[in-house]
Formats: C-alpha cells, sequence, structure tokens
C-alpha cells in the first residue's frame, strides 16, 4: 500500500467543500471526475470553480487557470466518478442516513483497492460505515472551509480502518499540499472544531454577560490572538511567552486559567442571547450581504496563502 499514489480521484457532492476539495485535487495535477446529486449544481460546478481559479491566478496562488481546469471533469453518476478512481472525496449532506446510502453505492463501485475519505465535521466513521462492503477502506478526511485555502485536514479512523489507509492517506495529503493531522480516537467534534467549541462558548458567555460588544470580543480574534494563530498554535504561543517556555508559562498562569475554567458551567447558547447577536450582526451585514461578504473571506485567505507562498523556503534551499 505505501507505494500507492492518488492519481484519479472522485469527488461525490459538489457543494461548498466539494468544490473545493475539487481545486484541492486539481492544482496537485490529480484526474478528478466531480458529481454531485443534483443536475443544476452538476451543471454550475465549472463555472463556480473557474471563477475561485481566476482569483487564485491573481495573486499568483497557481500558474494557468487552464492547466487545472484540464484535470476537471463533472460527470453524470456515480458510479462514473467513483469506478476507476483511487481516492473518493464523498462530501454530500451531513446526515447519517445520507451518508450512510452514498457510502454503501460507493463502495459497490469502487475498486477493492480505493480508500474513501468523508468529509464529515463531526459524524464518526463508524457510524455509517459498519455495514458496507470494505469498510476497513473508509475513513473521516475533515476539511476546514473551504480547503482549497485552509491546508488542515483531520484524518479520523474508524475501529475497522486499516492503520494503512491512515498512513497512505497522511502521505497522500502531504503530497498535494493539505497538512493532514491523525485524531488517534472517534472523540465527538475531533479536534478542530473542540478547540474551536471552547472559543466559542466563552465568547458566547462573554457577550451574554456584556463584558464585551460582539464587535470587540471579535477584534480580540482578529486583531490579537489570531494574528499569531495564523502562524503558530496554542502551545508554540505560550512556549514563547514566558522567558523559560511552557512549564515557566504553566507556573505562572495555570491558577488564572483555572480559575476562568472553574467560574463556567457548561450552558446552551440561550436563545435571547442568539437573537441579540444576530439582530447586531444583520445590522453591520445585511442577510443578503452574506455571499459577498463570504468572497472577501476568500480573497483575504488568497492574500494570506500568497504571503507564505512568498515567504516558503524553496525546497532546494533547505538544508
Ligand atoms: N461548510 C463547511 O464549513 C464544512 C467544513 C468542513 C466539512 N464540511 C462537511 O462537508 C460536507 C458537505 O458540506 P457542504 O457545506 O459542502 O454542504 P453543501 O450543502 O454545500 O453541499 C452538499 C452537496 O451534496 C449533494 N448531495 C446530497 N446528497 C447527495 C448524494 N446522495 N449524492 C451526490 N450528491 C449529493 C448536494 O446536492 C449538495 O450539492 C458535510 O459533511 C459537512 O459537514 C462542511
Amino acid at each position: 500500500m505505501g507505494e500507492n499514489r492518488f492519481q484519479t480521484v472522485a469527488v461525490v457532492g459538489a457543494g461548498l467543500v466539494g468544490l473545493g476539495w475539487a481545486i484541492v485535487f486539481a492544482r496537485a495535477g490529480l484526474n478528478v471526475r466531480i458529481f454531485d446529486g443534483i443536475a443544476d449544481i452538476r451543471s454550475r460546478a465549472l463555472a463556480r470553480i473557474s471563477e475561485s481559479l481566476a482569483d487564485m491566478k491573481r495573486l499568483g496562488l497557481i500558474g494557468d487557470v487552464d492547466a487545472v481546469l484540464q484535470h476537471l471533469h463533472v460527470v453524470e453518476t456515480l458510479p462514473e466518478a467513483v469506478s476507476d478512481a483511487d481516492y473518493v472525496q464523498e462530501s454530500v449532506l451531513e446526515r447519517i442516513d445520507v451518508k450512510m446510502d452514498v457510502c454503501r453505492e460507493i463502495a459497490s463501485a469502487m475498486r477493492p483497492e480505493a480508500i474513501c475519505g468523508s468529509s464529515t465535521s463531526g459524524i464518526p466513521a463508524s457510524q455509517f460505515t459498519a455495514d458496507i462492503p470494505w469498510r476497513e477502506r473508509f475513513l473521516v478526511v475533515h476539511p476546514v472551509n473551504p480547503p482549497h485555502l485552509i491546508p488542515l485536514v483531520e484524518l479520523v479512523a474508524a475501529p475497522w480502518t486499516e492503520a494503512g489507509v491512515v498512513a497512505l492517506v497522511r502521505k497522500e495529503m502531504q503530497r498535494i499540499g493539505q497538512s493532514p493531522i491523525v485524531i488517534n480516537s472517534e472523540i465527538e467534534g475531533f479536534v478542530l472544531n473542540r478547540l474551536q467549541g471552547a472559543l466559542l462558548n466563552e465568547a458566547w458567555a462573554l457577550y451574554a454577560e456584556g463584558a464585551a460588544s460582539l464587535a470587540d470580543i471579535d477584534a480580540a480574534v482578529s486583531q490579537g490572538l489570531g494574528r499569531r494563530w495564523s502562524f503558530m498554535g496554542p502551545f508554540e504561543t505560550i512556549d514563547l511567552n514566558a522567558p523559560e517556555g511552557i512549564a515557566d508559562y504553566a507556573r505562572r498562569l495555570a491558577p488564572l486559567y483555572h480559575s476562568i475554567a472553574a467560574s463556567r458551567q457548561p450552558e446552551r447558547w440561550p436563545d435571547d442571547v442568539v437573537q441579540r447577536a444576530e439582530a447586531e450582526r444583520r445590522a453591520a451585514l445585511p442577510q443578503d450581504g452574506l455571499a459577498q461578504r463570504s468572497l472577501w473571506r476568500d480573497q483575504r485567505l488568497m492574500e494570506l496563502n500568497a504571503t507564505f507562498v512568498a515567504r516558503a523556503v524553496p525546497t532546494s534551499d533547505r538544508a
């Protein structure tokens, strides 16, 4: 299995995430077959991808748009997408019954040695692959939206996923420019959404008690924590925030963080607080501006990625 390389891949589900995956694979030179259950979505898929590619080209993130597009093919049936794929990325709706049906269809059409990764944000693979053929070749390959602009991918095996499958997907994700991490158990929310959840729970609590405005809480991340987090994680951050490193930081500040944690009870986000936040956000950004603002977000991500590309040490210069 170690010698396998993904050359032909299938993307099943061409929504927000599926189209991002298609770009990830095509810009790495893989042949991509895209399938969606809705004809209208299939017919618009390449036009939507082209718009993103044009922006990426403008910022120097890809060379030639047509060179990427020539690797992308929209097909009319799921078996057509999957039958000669080395790897299948399932990106359909986040519902167990839908995932179960589509994974069964994929299993019955895929080559015996193919692998299928699910984009699911939080459903463990064991909940939708238990009774399907080739279940040892299925796992969760959870991206961050949009996958072509944020490289992190969480790999989560079901108890029956072959260890070699995880190792191969990790290697192949690295080869095509993603940054895979391996989650060692099927923990709810995996790692990324547990970290995001911890921050969101505290943000809602601060907002509910009026500690700061919604905009100022957002600024604490966009103008503060997030500046470092775009290139280092929380452990490396605190390792550099005390003269003698992480243990020194823990000695100095563990009591503060313990006291903060002890002051909170887990709570659902209260409806009235959510309504207040909704009113504030819609005053700042009307509902019909959300799509345009998402494009702005993607362009900011592209600009950020362009700075990483510009600063990257060429392979030949590395020791
Ligand atoms: N949106 C995010 O921020 C995000 C981030 C990471 C992971 N995910 C996960 O990725 C997956 C897709 O999410 P999305 O945001 O792209 O959703 P989406 O609604 O934009 O796209 C889902 C697509 O799947 C298609 N589909 C549904 N059933 C199908 C079937 N049986 N066969 C073929 N196509 C089918 C739909 O027509 C739709 O185009 C979900 O599991 C989601 O949890 C989403």
